[in-house]
């Protein structure tokens, strides 16, 4: 019996003087992750490798913030290592991304309620574009309580209109080019196209850790892309980081 109630005793301890989770937030470029970083109190810069991660508080919540670099390989690895080495308990990515719905103009806001790697491509043994060897669907589900959050800060810090939620595509491209992005949006139903969110799923849906995607259209993907991406990159990667701080509050 005295031993019963120690173990339950130490078990009760152990759970109440555990660190809490930390929120992680990601963006691939400096960019998108500078107006974060002032924002963070009892900082503290931790690298591994060369990877460099800023640990401390963000309105008082833990957090990890980080930027993963550009493309699939590094979102899975700064996801690897954020899963493995922060005691991690979300992950919020936070970027600018094209527009590949018509309607989406740069500076609308796309919620992901789906991703997926448009880029993956084993068509000749029968499967679907995107669809990765050993499952089951080519799209990665975020956390349907992130989304709800984000959707609910982007609407209060941008207003109704601007702010919408479905699929993101990701791949190792720039998309800059009409027809391929026509094809993106009827292949996949792709809102908007980017570089990093579906790899960041694919990791974080193996350590079952919840996410969500938001991004700021910078451009629309076609032959003005690249002009508008270069223009709008600063506002719209802002645009985002905005719709976090309302988030971590
Ligand atoms: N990020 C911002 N614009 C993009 C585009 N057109 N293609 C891929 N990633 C992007």
């Amino acid at each position: 019996m005295f031993r019963l109630l120690a173990a339950l005793l130490s078990v009760f301890s152990f759970q109440s003087m555990a660190a809490p989770e930390r929120i992680a937030i990601v963006g691939a470029m400096d960019v998108e992750i500078e107006g974060v970083l002032p924002k963070i109190t009892n900082l503290d810069k931790q690298t591994i490798g060369n990877h460099l991660f800023y640990v401390g508080e963000l309105n008082n919540k833990p957090v990890v913030v980080t930027k993963s670099g550009v493309g699939k390989v590094n979102a899975a690895m700064t996801t690897t290592l954020l899963a493995t080495e922060f005691n991690v308990g979300s992950i919020i990515f936070t970027g600018i991304a094209g527009a590949s719905a018509p309607e989406l103009e740069p500076m609308d806001v796309v919620i992901s309620t789906a991703l997926v790697q448009h880029d993956v491509d084993l068509t000749v043994f029968g499967s679907p574009m995107g669809l990765i060897d050993g499952y089951d669907s080519r799209e990665f589900i975020p956390s349907e309580q992130l989304v709800e959050r984000a959707l609910s800060s982007a609407k209060k810090v941008l207003g109704e209109e601007r702010v919408t939620t479905g699929v993101i595509a990701s791949g190792d491209q720039f998309i800059a080019n009409k027809e391929k992005v026509a094809y993106l949006y009827q292949e996949f139903n792709a809102k908007a196209v980017e570089m990093e969110g579906a790899a960041l799923a694919q990791v974080a849906d193996k350590f079952a850790i919840p996410y969500v995607v938001i991004r700021t259209m910078s451009d629309k993907a076609d032959g003005s892309a690249v002009l508008s991406y270069e223009e709008m990159k600063k506002a719209t990667a802002d645009n985002s980081v905005a719709i976090i701080l309302d988030m971590v509050k």
